[in-house]
């Protein structure tokens, strides 16, 4: 038996999403991105709206559930309370946001982890290969979660960002090694342990148009990493244009290749002191190329719809132009376990091959 299968007890007794078929797996390879309708358990679904409505009612009462007119964007006054609302064991607080975003960070709680992660178990480890992803087991009894974690600089720089004065434990920068048990707490970076989902990330209604050179589009962190497959989830019904996960179709390839190419020339996706980053992550000349030269593709979907993507796909969350729908989308990085990526490995695709680290069902199918 392989030895990283001990890990993944839960696995069997969360109800499956159903395996992917060699042309949507084709179309993943091609495009980057899968969207998958209406595959979560509408009862887990539920309970995470009702989890977001209680949330609220804590936390920003003035918001009705019953009535869309009390949906509108934070005040400088509302975000600033709720972000000094950190929890004493560091983390994000549990609630905050500003203008037309706000988050919850539940995502280690057992029953997010339940609705979206471990339902695409089997997808998951389909599309990367069986017993090589960590398994997201979340927070323990003392709400903290402990998983590896590639300690490159911008994954330290998310320590210090979600954890607060936690940070003066950590270093500046990172060792581009990985901690096998990094222990954070519940509402920390708990994705970069690979321990927990992003939470809820929402949109309200009537947000700002990000304008032609769409604001805000990114590819997330490096390519360096232990990241390979994402997932963002709806948990309720997300009509088109209303904030849904905005891909541009084609760009992982082209991405994966130019921050590769980067990082083996010496440059980190975190080298501030460059004026023209190539894997900077908002504004790499190949992100300027695609924007120009590509349609984004604006994902929605009933309540339940996965969407799977390619880590290095750009995106964005899209305007939410509706007037009555709350975009509620929870997120999650797959990570490759250290055992089956080792850390020379995570540095080195000089062979340029995105798929690399995938499964061989994945390898074998023409994209
Ligand atoms: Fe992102």
């Amino acid at each position: 038996m392989n030895p990283n299968m001990q890990s993944t007890p839960n696995a069997p007794s969360v109800k499956q999403v159903p395996l992917l078929t060699a042309s949507q797996i084709a179309q993943f390879k091609r495009d980057g991105f899968l969207v998958l309708p209406a595959v979560l358990d509408p009862e887990l679904c539920r309970r995470a709206r009702d989890a977001m409505w209680d949330a609220i009612a804590t936390h920003l009462p003035r918001m009705k559930r019953d009535d869309p007119s009390t949906w509108g964007p934070l005040t400088e006054e509302e975000s600033t309370e709720l972000k000094a609302q950190r929890p004493e064991v560091g983390g994000d607080p549990y609630f905050a946001g500003s203008d037309h975003r706000f988050y919850v960070r539940n995502g280690a709680e057992q029953f997010m982890l339940d609705l979206a992660p471990r339902a695409l178990w089997q997808v998951a480890e389909q599309l990367l290969g069986e017993g090589t992803v960590v398994w997201p087991a979340g927070e323990d009894d003392a709400g903290i979660t402990t998983g590896p974690c590639f300690m490159c600089d911008d994954a330290v720089g998310g320590l210090s960002t979600h954890l607060g004065k936690e940070i003066e434990k950590w270093p500046e920068k990172g060792s581009f090694t990985t901690e096998e048990a990094l222990r954070l707490p519940k509402t920390g970076p708990v994705w970069l342990n690979g321990q927990g989902t992003r939470g809820l990330y929402c949109t309200l209604p009537n947000s700002p148009s990000p304008g032609p050179e769409y604001r805000g589009a990114h590819s997330d962190g490096a390519c360096y990493g232990r990241w390979r497959l994402q997932m963002s989830a709806y948990i309720d019904d997300l009509p088109p244009n209303s904030g849904g996960f905005t891909v541009w179709p084609g760009s992982h390839s082209r991405i994966w290749r130019d921050q590769w190419d980067a990082f083996l020339e010496g440059e980190k996706h975190t080298d501030k002191h460059l004026a023209d980053r190539k894997s900077g992550g908002y504004n790499d000349p190949v992100i300027q190329r695609i924007k120009v030269d590509t349609q984004p593709f604006d994902c929605h979907g009933p309540a339940g719809t996965v969407v799977l993507w390619h880590t290095k796909i750009l995106h964005m969350a899209g305007q939410n132009q509706s007037t009555d729908v709350i975009r509620q989308a929870t997120i999650y990085g797959f990570l490759k376990t250290p055992a089956s990526l080792p850390d020379p490995l995570v540095v080195d695709n000089t062979n340029g091959d995105i798929w690399r680290d995938w499964s061989d069902e994945v390898r074998a199918i023409n994209g």
